[in-house]
């Protein structure tokens, strides 16, 4: 995929990525515990059936620069010590509250760096989960990981812990990069960690990778990118760099520095592309990369590929996200909640007995129909209006009114070749997956009014 420069410059602006409908920047504080713990009984009765729990870990030994998570630095173990407490005492408040027919598809720990806790109180955590939870058949059982904090005893006892995916952020291989952000060098190569993930029956890995930090030129990303295929990941992952540094105020260090240009991160994600395709993978939405084999490019051939706060996921292994520790986000079928933002704040309030949810967000119908378009346009690239029709029984011709929407809004990209459409459906082109964000504003009606600022698109 080749992407002329003229596109660069007229598509990089700021836009939400979409991570969730409406971003969680649209999040309000007037939504609350009460409403949240509402919406979790309610939750009960929506579709699809299975459920799924996110485990937020905010530690990390040392902050990355670019890091865009949400963070606490520290090595203290004590604290972990209470955390791990604290997450335990916040599933018993919320598992009583579900129906237990409601099968787990999907448990997610991300963070923060889940493996900078003590492997035997990730264990506790599992342990609880399996004890008040039944799964489906083959759920996805995934955690973030730090490499500089894996070994092959680590690995082994989140195997036993029943984790089927470990994703590991590597960022980059190139050191003076890794240095230059501040971030640990893996005492044992990614390669070697991947072999003994790989060893183990069942076990499938991912590997993170950012372009756009300093020092990445189109070259040296396109060495990391081969160095990463040797390693023949399950899935593989290229972010591109989101700066916002008016939220993430480490981030100005790197400007110092100099971050490349627009035009060449352009290049960084061509090279990804180009090698990724040509060594077999089936690229997905815009950053991801999977086997063939593997369910996600399989749900992508079948147009049925979701998307929720952990990334892409298949329909199996999608459903209502219980969301718990410091930060995590709730995805309920109509709600968003976010809990405590600080880690003192989160212990505190789960030792009194409640749980602090301190802001979120209720949609409307007409922002559930926009969530669902938008997230095929990231997910499936496509958009089928009967399909939209039929989903939400409202009249296609009543939902474009309702989302101010009219095809000729659309006329500039068809005009570029980044899609085509009919009257039924809208088609993105392989180049047009570049826009998938500037696609998905013209749905959203909050985002046009320009109240809110977002990172560039590229
Ligand atoms: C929670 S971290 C992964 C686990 C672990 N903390 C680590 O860094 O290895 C999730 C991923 O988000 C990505 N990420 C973090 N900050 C980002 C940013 N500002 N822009 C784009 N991607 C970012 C990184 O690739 C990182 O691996
Ligand atoms: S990138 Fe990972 S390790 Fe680095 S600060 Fe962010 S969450 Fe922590």
């Amino acid at each position: 995929m080749k992407i002329p420069q003229s596109l660069i410059n007229k598509y990089n602006v700021p836009v939400p990525r979409y991570t969730s409908y409406p971003p969680a920047n649209f999040f309000t504080e007037d939504f609350g515990t009460d409403d949240y713990l509402k919406a979790v009984v309610e939750s009960n009765k929506k579709q699809p059936e299975n459920i799924s729990i996110y485990i937020h870990v905010p530690f990390c030994t040392q902050l990355c620069l670019y890091c865009g998570c949400n963070t606490h630095i520290t090595k203290n173990q004590d604290l972990m010590h209470q955390y791990t407490d604290a997450l335990k005492k916040e599933i018993l408040m919320i598992s009583p509250l579900l129906d237990k027919n409601r099968k787990l598809s999907q448990v997610h720990w991300g963070g923060g760096t889940p493996n900078a806790m003590p492997a035997n109180l990730v264990g506790e955590i599992m342990e609880l989960i399996h004890a008040e939870f039944s799964f489906i058949d083959k759920p996805e059982i995934a955690i973030e990981c730090n490499p500089a904090h894996l070994d092959e005893h680590y690995i082994k006892k989140l195997v036993d812990f029943g984790f089927n995916r470990i994703s590991i952020g590597v960022q980059d291989f190139q050191e003076k990069v890794l240095n230059v952000v501040h971030r640990e060098i893996p005492a044992i190569p990614v390669a070697d960690l991947s072999k003994v993930i790989k060893s183990h029956e069942g076990m499938a890995v991912n590997l993170d990778f950012i372009y756009g930090l300093p020092f990445q030129t189109p070259d040296s990303f396109a060495k990391t990118i081969d160095q990463a295929i040797e390693i023949n990941a399950d899935r593989l992952v290229t972010f591109s760099y989101a700066h916002v540094p008016w939220v993430k105020k480490a981030q100005q260090k790197l400007e110092e520095y100099g971050l490349p240009k627009p035009e060449e991160k352009v290049k960084m994600f061509e090279h990804a592309w180009a090698k990724m395709t040509v060594a077999g993978y089936v690229p997905i939405g815009l950053d991801h990369y999977a086997k063939p084999e593997d369910d996600m490019s399989i749900a992508l051939s079948q147009k049925t590929l979701h998307r929720n706060f952990q990334g892409y996921c298949t329909r199996e292994t999608t459903g209502q996200v219980y969301a718990f520790g410091v930060t995590g986000i709730s995805q309920l079928e109509n709600v968003y909640a976010q809990n405590a933002r600080t880690v003192k704040e989160y212990i505190d309030s789960i030792e009194s007995g409640k749980i602090k949810i301190v802001k979120g967000y209720s949609l409307s119908e007409t922002e559930k129909i926009t969530r669902h378009i938008i997230n095929e346009i990231m997910c499936n690239q496509y958009l089928n209006w009967i399909q939209v029709e039929k989903q939400f029984g409202v009249a296609a011709a009543e939902i474009k009114k309702l989302l101010n929407f009219t095809e000729n809004k659309l006329d500039g990209f068809v005009d570029d070749e980044l899609l085509t459409y009919s009257e039924s459906e809208i088609n993105i082109t392989q180049t047009g997956r570049f826009v998938l964000r500037n696609m998905a504003a013209v749905f959203d009606t909050q985002v046009n009014d320009g109240a809110k600022k977002f990172s560039q698109s590229v």
